[in-house]
């Protein structure tokens, strides 16, 4: 759980944080049989952030050496770390401005994200039941996967408790932006891919994610026989790194990178810089703007780019008004993968075993 800080963000667009728009901003929680995977880099580039004034961690092993380590870097955030003992969970969310959840198990090669929803969708529940109770007004950012299942998972059950604000609750799709940029750079012979905006949307799992060519700006000419396996790594990077692993977990600290810039772009979003955008998976008609994009894709939870502010989700971006005949095919073929999870994480939500 992060505190927000209230010093001046340095450039990006322009505009300072507003003197008292940031409290506490974001809370590293995280629950994880793997507590070096993604959680602990994830602490350590919130704790570098100017933006946040307090971080606290939670998870069921580790976090108060974790947090010790962490709160001897001369940085501005105070970093406390919670165990399940003594209500931990509840300690550590408790006022948060911002709650990620990065928790849960990783996958090993074969597996798919959907293969850990047993186990993490149970985790990510009890975890939303906590933030609904301690800190109903913090922005929430799920990681854990399977992504497409936990958010729809986490706005059934901040409903059944009284607080979803769907602007708040966010699904972290950003690292699929990431490699997206990296690999279209790679292939465009940029030597920056951060100057590259590359839109990927629908969801982060496999052929869920629809990775937006047509729509690159600066605009950059993929060659029609580069296209496909393009497409492919973008959607199925994951699975490279779980091969590479071995059988030492997934993506954790492209992930961690993800989860930061993700948080980061938000936490200024509020503190009044304007101008930010992100996709995310969201529940979109609970967004300005989302609820026509939801009746053409006929999907409720999609990630499409986001307009972040204050409130958090400020407009869903119709982004899919003229895309490509080849995208289409893509988007058509999400949209029938992202029912079946959708469905999955509502019924989950409504009738846990
Ligand atoms: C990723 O995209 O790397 C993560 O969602 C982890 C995974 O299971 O692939």
């Amino acid at each position: 759980a992060i505190r927000r800080s209230q010093r001046p963000v340095k450039p990006e667009p322009e505009p300072k944080l507003r003197g008292n728009a940031a409290k506490k901003a974001a809370a590293a929680k995280h629950l994880s049989t793997d507590a070096i995977g993604t959680p602990q880099p994830l602490s350590l580039l919130l704790k570098l952030s100017p933006l946040v004034n307090e971080l606290a961690l939670y998870d069921v092993v580790n976090t108060p050496g974790v947090a010790a380590d962490l709160s001897h870097i001369s940085s501005n955030a105070k970093t406390t770390g919670y165990l399940p003992a003594n209500d931990g969970a509840k300690a550590a969310f408790k006022d948060a401005d911002i709650i990620i959840i990065p928790a849960g198990i990783p996958r090993k090669p074969g597996m798919s994200r959907d293969d850990l929803f047993n186990i993490n969708a149970g985790i990510v529940k009890g975890l939303i039941e906590v933030a609904a109770e301690v800190a109903p007004k913090a922005f929430i950012l799920v990681i854990s996967n399977p992504v497409n299942s936990t958010v729809p998972i986490s706005a059934e059950v901040l409903k059944a408790k009284g607080v979803f604000n769907a602007q708040r609750l966010f699904g972290v799709t950003t690292l699929d932006i990431v490699r997206a940029e990296t690999f279209v750079a790679e292939i465009a012979g940029k030597s920056n891919p951060q100057e590259l905006t590359v839109p990927v949307i629908g969801g982060h799992s496999g052929e869920t994610i629809v990775p937006l060519f047509s729509k690159v700006t600066p605009s950059v000419k993929i060659p029609d026989d580069k296209y496909d396996a393009l497409v492919n790594r973008v959607q199925f990077g994951g699975d490279e790194v779980v091969k590479a692993k071995d059988g030492a977990g997934s993506a954790t600290l492209s992930m961690a990178y993800a989860g930061y810039r993700f948080a980061e772009k938000l936490l200024k979003a509020a503190a009044g810089v304007k101008g930010l955008v992100e996709p995310s998976y969201v529940y979109l008609p609970g967004v300005p703007g989302g609820k026509e994009i939801a009746e053409k894709t006929g999907v409720d939870f999609f990630s499409v780019p986001i307009e972040l502010g204050p409130n958090g989700a400020e407009k869903a971006v119709d982004i899919i008004g003229d895309i490509t005949d080849k995208e289409k095919k893509l988007l058509d073929t999400a949209v029938t993968g992202l029912k079946g999870n959708i469905k999955k994480g509502v019924d989950f939500a409504h009738n846990p075993p």
